[in-house]
């Protein structure tokens, strides 16, 4: 057993953001994990994801992570101690179930049409130039504008809001330097406090919406004032990066392949086809991150106790043996519903799963509408192996 442990390669993370998908590729034809080199193991076959996603001897992480690093307090810290995120079992279903039922009644046609008036407002300002770098111009925009309209932030307000939003999230990717840990605090205590100011005039009855209902409901689940501001900060956190890659992803992808962008342009119906398709072909969210609290048997390999685990959505989602010309991006594909599992699984799956769906069809559809003449200028490039993934720039270009 312990000889099987030593022989798993090891692999680094200069490799994997250089190009997760050819190392992941290489290895999972003969290992169903690898070992990085910054410690922890990546599973990456789609059976074995699928099957450990919903296994109790893998745990979230709770204060682990920033612990490593050395962050014991902080409104980062706030974040993984009051978080659902992190949490487990019956703490972790107690700061879920709130929010899951708020969300629930947040979507509805009138979200819809928030985000669609808000793409088709991005394109109108930038129409006449004819070219846009998409991820900076349109991507980056619409889901922190979707999540503002449903807070009741006012527009003066937003582009304070998504500054703070992208200063924070910085901490939660590979290699956060000194800088931007630092800058990544003062962003999420920034955030704690103007999302404080909202929930004390939200309580005082001077707000209506989706804010004043999760606050109801979140009164009857007990949830500490600390509690309730955190699992916003987390909805913010799951519904900016993942989105604003996705929105890259998609465009890229049916643009990079003429005849599917043409399709879906002459048949709106197949958007939420070609959502599906780029949410497998370059997922928002690398994987999930766990501790094992136990040895797991994998394919006859002991993954040891006590090691990070990431379970690897952007391997599971191009593995051979479950997808066809995995990295070919079509969006006919017969078995599409399996990339779900970019949502998760779970205890954990996505809470916002819907939502999401929602804003990428929206925006997919805002741009095939307005700009059906469209050309891939530079072909965007996707990095990020552990949790949240971001794109280089993508140009975009029609004749106005
Ligand atoms: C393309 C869009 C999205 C993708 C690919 C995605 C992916 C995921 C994944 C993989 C998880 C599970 C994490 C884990 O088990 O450790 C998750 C959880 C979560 N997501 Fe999303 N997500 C998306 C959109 C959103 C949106 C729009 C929101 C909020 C508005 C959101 C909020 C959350 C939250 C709060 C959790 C934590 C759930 C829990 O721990 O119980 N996500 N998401």
């Amino acid at each position: 057993m312990l000889e099987k442990i030593r022989s798993v390669p090891v692999v680094t993370s200069a490799e994997l953001e250089n190009d997760a998908h050819e190392a992941f590729r290489r290895y999972r034809a003969s290992y169903p994990f690898v070992a990085l080199d910054t410690g922890g193991y990546v599973i990456l076959r789609h059976e074995d994801v699928r099957k450990l996603i919903v296994d109790p001897r893998l745990q979230a992480t709770e204060t682990a992570m920033p612990v490593q690093g050395g962050i014991t307090e902080g409104a980062l810290f706030d974040i993984f101690q009051h978080g659902m995120l992190t949490a487990n079992a019956s703490v972790h279903a107690r700061r879920r179930s709130a929010m899951s039922r708020a969300l629930a009644n947040q979507l509805s046609d009138a979200f819809r049409r928030h985000v669609r008036l808000a793409a088709k407002g991005l394109l109108e300002d930038c129409y006449h130039d004819g070219r846009l770098e998409l991820a900076a111009g349109y991507a980056a925009k619409l889901p922190v504008i979707a999540l503002a309209g449903m807070f009741g932030i006012p527009d003066r307000d937003v582009p304070q809001f998504m500054h703070d939003i992208y200063e924070m999230n910085e901490f939660f990717r590979p290699h956060a330097t000194a800088e931007s840990v630092s800058k990544a605090e003062a962003a999420a205590a920034r955030l704690q406090r103007t999302l404080g100011a909202l929930l004390t005039r939200t309580t005082a009855g001077q707000a209506e919406g989706f804010l004043s209902h999760y606050l109801k409901l979140a009164e009857e689940d007990d949830l500490s004032s600390a509690e309730v501001l955190i699992q916003i900060i987390q909805l913010i956190i799951g519904g900016t990066e993942s989105v604003r890659t996705a929105i890259v992803a998609q465009a890229a992808g049916l643009l990079s392949s003429p005849d599917q962008w043409r399709a879906v342009c002459d048949d709106p119906a197949l958007v939420p086809d070609a959502v599906a398709e780029a949410l497998r072909f370059e997922p928002g969210i690398a994987g999930v991150v766990r501790v094992s609290v136990e040895d797991i048997d994998v394919d006859g390999w002991t993954l040891p106790a006590g090691q990070l685990v990431i379970l690897s959505s952007i391997s599971a989602l191009r593995d051979e043996r479950v997808f066809e010309h995995a990295d070919s991006f079509d969006i006919f594909r017969p078995n599409l519903a399996l990339s779900r599992l970019t949502f998760g699984g779970g205890a954990h799956r996505c809470v916002a799963d819907a939502l999401g769906r929602a804003e990428l069809e929206e925006s997919l559809a805002a741009l095939t509408e307005r700009l059906p003449n469209l050309s891939l200028d530079s072909a965007p490039k996707f990095y990020g192996h552990l949790f949240v993934r971001k794109s280089t720039e993508c140009w975009i270009t029609w004749q106005p």
